[in-house]
C-alpha cells in the first residue's frame, strides 16, 4: 500500500489528518512517537531554523539535508519534502529535483501553485505529490489571506480540481476563508491539509516552531502549546550564571583518575 492511500482512507472516514513541520531528527522522533500522521520538511525551515530573511533563500541542498535528518529521526514516518523557490520552473526541472528530495528520504514532494503539468510529470514517474494553494509564500510577497472574493475563490476551487485530476495525493490550503477550504475539500478526492484555512479541511498543519512558541510573536491561525523560546533563554542564562559562579561543573559532572594511576602521574 502506498503511503498516501492511508490519507485517502482517513478523508473518507472523516478522521482528521495531523501534520506538523519537522526539520531535525529529535523533533521528528518526538512527533512520530506522538502520532503525527505526516512530517513536513517545509521551506519554512529557512526562516525558522536557518536565519534566512525569506523562504526564497532556501536551496534544494538545504531541503535534502533536513529531509535526511528527519528520516533518520523517524524511519517509519510519512515525510513530505518541499521543492524550494525556482526549483520547479519546468516539469523536467521539477522531476529532476523531486527525485533528489525522494532520494534524501521523502515519500511525497510538495510545490506551490496550480501547475497540473508538474503534477503529471511527477506522478508519471511514480512520485507522490502534495500541492499547495491559497497563500503561496514563495510567490506572494505579502502574507495576506487569499480567496476572499467570489472570483478568486472560484478560481482556487477550479485549480484544485485540475490538480486533483492530474493525480495529486494531498493539497495544502494556506490562509484562505473556511468557506473556500470547505468547498475545495468537497470538490476533490485528495485530502486537504489546512493552515489558517478553518475547520473544514481533511487535516491540519502547523509549523512546529510556532506550536512550541520559539518566537515571541504569535499568529492568529496558530495555537501555541509551549513557550520553548522562553525556556531556551532561561536555560542559557542559568548555565552562564553557573559557569561564572563556578557551580558548574560540579563534583557529579567530573571524571577522576584512579588513585594508583594518579600517584604515578603526579610523581
Ligand atoms: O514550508 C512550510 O512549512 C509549509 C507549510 C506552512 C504548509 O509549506
Ligand atoms: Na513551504
Amino acid at each position: 500500500m502506498s503511503k498516501t492511500a492511508r490519507f485517502f482512507d482517513m478523508k473518507r472516514e472523516g478522521r482528521p489528518i495531523a501534520v506538523l513541520t519537522a526539520y531535525d531528527a529529535p523533533t521528528a522522533k518526538a512527533e512520530a512517537e506522538a502520532g503525527v500522521d505526516i512530517l513536513l520538511v517545509g521551506d519554512s525551515v529557512g526562516m525558522n531554523m536557518l536565519g534566512y530573511a525569506s523562504e526564497k533563500e532556501v536551496t534544494l541542498a538545504d531541503i535534502c539535508h533536513h529531509v535526511r535528518a528527519v528520516r533518520r529521526g523517524a524511519p517509519g514516518a510519512a515525510i513530505i519534502g518541499d521543492l524550494p523557490y525556482m526549483t520547479y520552473e519546468t516539469p523536467d526541472m521539477a522531476l529532476a529535483n523531486a527525485r533528489l528530495v525522494i532520494e534524501a528520504g521523502a515519500d511525497i514532494v510538495k510545490f506551490e501553485g496550480p501547475r497540473a503539468d508538474i503534477v503529471e510529470a511527477l506522478v508519471g514517474a511514480s512520485i507522490d505529490v502534495c500541492c499547495h494553494l491559497g497563500l503561496e509564500p514563495q510567490h506572494h510577497a505579502e502574507k495576506r489571506f487569499k480567496g476572499r472574493s467570489a472570483q478568486e475563490a472560484a478560481q482556487l476551487v477550479q485549480n484544485a480540481i485540475r490538480l486533483d485530476e492530474a493525480g495529486m495525493s494531498l493539497l495544502v490550503l494556506e490562509l484562505i476563508p473556511e468557506e473556500v477550504a470547505a468547498k475545495t475539500s468537497q470538490a476533490i478526492e485528495a485530502p486537504t491539509i489546512g493552515i489558517g484555512a478553518g475547520r473544514k479541511t481533511d487535516g491540519q498543519v502547523l509549523v512546529i516552531c510556532d506550536v512550541l512558541g520559539f518566537t515571541p510573536a504569535n499568529f492568529r491561525h496558530n495555537r501555541r502549546y509551549q513557550e520553548v523560546g522562553g525556556l531556551m533563554s532561561a536555560a542559557a542564562k542559568a548555565y552562564v550564571s553557573d559557569v561564572r559562579g563556578k557551580s558548574f561543573p560540579a563534583e557529579a559532572n567530573v571524571l577522576h583518575m584512579a588513585k594508583d594511576e594518579l600517584e604515578i602521574f603526579l610523581k
